[in-house]
């Protein structure tokens, strides 16, 4: 593992079989409907950023056909096997372990990215370095949580683990420019300074029915399982419990789970 992984991404690294099945709930159908804005055609070069298991590329490579291409490119070595085996028989799908921020092939008809660039370093310039990798004309397609998705899941998660390990909740994460651009105005503002013209946000609604299966699915299937890191799996099933318990004391049946859809033409 490379000493540049930390946190989150260890917890990509290890979540990959979990966070493919967890993408029949969350992950494909957000992937399905960045790639419809993308509004790709039959034999267009894509290059998918922060790919994960696939929940965007697949359709993507689908979407260009034989004739086209699709490079698909995440950090996480794991994700990269899981996409592999999941992309048998679509050798028009290339899958990378790369980091996104640095690389180096452009000209791509379109650069998307589901739920990938804010975990960039500097957000502002690895979404730019994306948009560079697109050719003059082309359009760019970056997919972000809504201000609120997923935070209901992140403050039970925090509480279970706080009370079973006896230790304080964790601290709040420090704002910064995701927390400043997470509704559609702030967004297509800021994708407007990015190089892109013609900008369009759409909001895409998904609320996930909280079913105890899919509770924990949202844990361990996501960036919220480094709040496992380290704890033996005897405690994680006391967290288990204790989470699936919380939500139900609070009447929790469904996450908010919508996501902002950002596109735009490449200047
Ligand atoms: C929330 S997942 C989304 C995956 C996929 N796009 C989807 O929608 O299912 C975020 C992914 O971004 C990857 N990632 C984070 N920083 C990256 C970087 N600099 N370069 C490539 N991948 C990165 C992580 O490894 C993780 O797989």
């Amino acid at each position: 593992m490379s000493s540049r992984k930390v946190g989150t991404q260890r917890a990509f690294d290890a979540a990959a079989a979990d966070f493919a099945a967890l993408g029949r709930h969350l992950w494909e159908p957000i992937g399905a409907a960045t790639v419809a804005v993308a509004g790709l055609a039959e034999g267009d070069r894509v290059l998918d950023a922060c790919c994960g298991t696939g929940a965007s590329a697949i359709p993507a490579a689908r979407a260009v056909g034989a004739t086209g291409v699709v490079d698909a490119i995440d950090l996480s070595g794991p994700m990269i096997g899981e996409l592999r085996r999941l992309s048998a028989g679509l050798p028009q799908l290339r899958a990378h372990e790369a980091d996104a921020t640095a690389w180096g092939t452009s000209d791509y008809d379109v650069v998307q990215s589901a739920l990938g660039i804010f975990f960039f370093p500097d957000m502002t310039g690895g979404t730019e370095r994306l948009v560079g990798r697109a050719r003059s004309g082309g359009r760019a397609v970056f997919t972000i949580w809504r201000g609120g998705s997923m935070v209901t899941a992140g403050r039970h998660l925090g509480r279970a683990v706080a009370a079973v390990t006896d230790s304080a909740p964790p601290p709040q994460r420090e704002p910064g420019l995701i927390d400043r651009i997470d509704q559609a105005g702030p967004y297509a503002e800021w994708l407007s300074g990015r190089g892109l013209s013609d900008v369009d946000v759409v909001v895409n609604d998904l609320r996930l029915a909280m079913t105890p299966e899919v509770a924990w699915l949202v844990v361990i299937g996501s960036g919220f399982r480094g709040l496992l890191d380290d704890l033996e799996p005897a405690v994680v099933e006391q967290v288990r419990e204790r989470y699936l318990d919380s939500l139900r004391e609070e009447g929790v049946t469904e996450l908010d789970a919508t996501t902002l859809i950002g596109s735009g033409t490449v200047r």
